[in-house]
């Protein structure tokens, strides 16, 4: 079994008299992604807070490298990375330069900073100044920052978001690789198919609680009640059905009788098993 990077135990939180998050359980280990999905205002941000000890939690426990969050200070930033916004880049320095500055508070080699420039698509743009670059190649430059000393842990809130699907890719294939090196990361995302993508596990967050946790595979499965299947028959028509027993009679007689030239079954997406649990779509 793989290292518990994370575990968040019946926490909650309030805001006053508004309850944000309702006794979250949760665990995340080395090498998995963990998508925390959810509508605008379900508290996903307010959990990475808690987690990276920005917020105190009203109740319940959560652990960060087996530390309790309530005792988490600056050491432990040398073991994690976290993406909120754009923020903390220096405007007037370079790409390259403002790579140079944390490389040199965090010890980490020249030569990593360009790799990771590379590997994102950002190499030809180490001469400009952060405050002159697109918003996605902000956004890739602030992801670049904080993977930089290789952490453990990595929090991302929402960090395609935004984006054009290439430069969504991009970032994909770098926390797949990042992934493979063991590194778990925490995700935040309105994006279903890139957490069926990317996440190992989803947990669906509506009005601060989680309403569905499991693999993407999982949860379709969990809602796959209305199965269909559709046909494209050898001479070119189309079928579309269902798992009452005729419908299954005529499939398995045009299977044997070899007309069938394709078959797919129609599975719920991420985003129908959402609208389905929470009533409301993504937004
Ligand atoms: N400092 C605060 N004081 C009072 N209420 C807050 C505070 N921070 C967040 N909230 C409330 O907590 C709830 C959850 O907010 P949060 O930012 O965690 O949502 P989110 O899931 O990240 O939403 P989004 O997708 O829009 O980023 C919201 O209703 C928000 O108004
Ligand atoms: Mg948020």
């Amino acid at each position: 079994m793989a290292k518990e990077y994370i575990r968040l135990e019946h926490i909650s939180k309030k805001f006053g008299e508004a309850t944000v998050l309702r006794d979250l359980n949760a665990v995340l280990h080395r090498g998995e992604i963990l998508g925390f999905l959810g509508p605008s205002g379900a508290g996903k941000t307010t959990t990475i807070k808690i987690l990276t000890g920005q917020l105190k939690p009203t109740s319940g426990d959560a652990y960060v490298l087996g530390i309790h969050v309530e005792k988490i200070d600056e050491t432990i930033y040398e073991q994690i990375g976290v993406v909120t916004d754009q923020s903390g880049v220096y405007e007037r320095l370079t790409v390259y330069d403002n790579l140079k500055f944390f490389a040199r508070i965090l010890g980490v080699p020249g030569e990593r900073i360009e790799e990771l420039l590379k590997r994102v698509g950002l190499y030809e743009h180490r001469k400009k100044p952060a405050g002159k670059l697109s918003k996605g190649q902000a956004q890739r430059l602030v992801l670049v920052r904080a993977v930089l000393h290789r952490p453990r842990v990595l929090f991302l809130d929402e960090p395609t978001s935004g984006l054009d699907p290439s430069t969504a890719l991009d970032i994909h294939r770098l926390l797949e690789e990042l992934r493979e090196e063991g590194m778990a990361i925490f995700l935040t995302t309105h994006n279903m198919e890139e957490a069926t993508k990317l996440c190992d596990h989803v947990a669906l967050l509506n009005d601060g609680q989680i309403v569905e946790y499991g693999t993407p595979e999982e949860l379709c499965l969990r809602y796959n009640q209305d199965k269909r299947y559709r046909v494209l028959l050898s001479d070119g028509s189309r079928l579309l059905l269902g798992q009452e027993a005729e419908d299954v009679g005529r499939l398995s007689r045009l299977l044997q009788a070899n007309q069938v030239n394709s078959l797919h079954s129609c599975e719920p997406t991420l985003e129908s098993v959402f609208l389905t649990v929470t009533g409301r779509a993504l937004g």
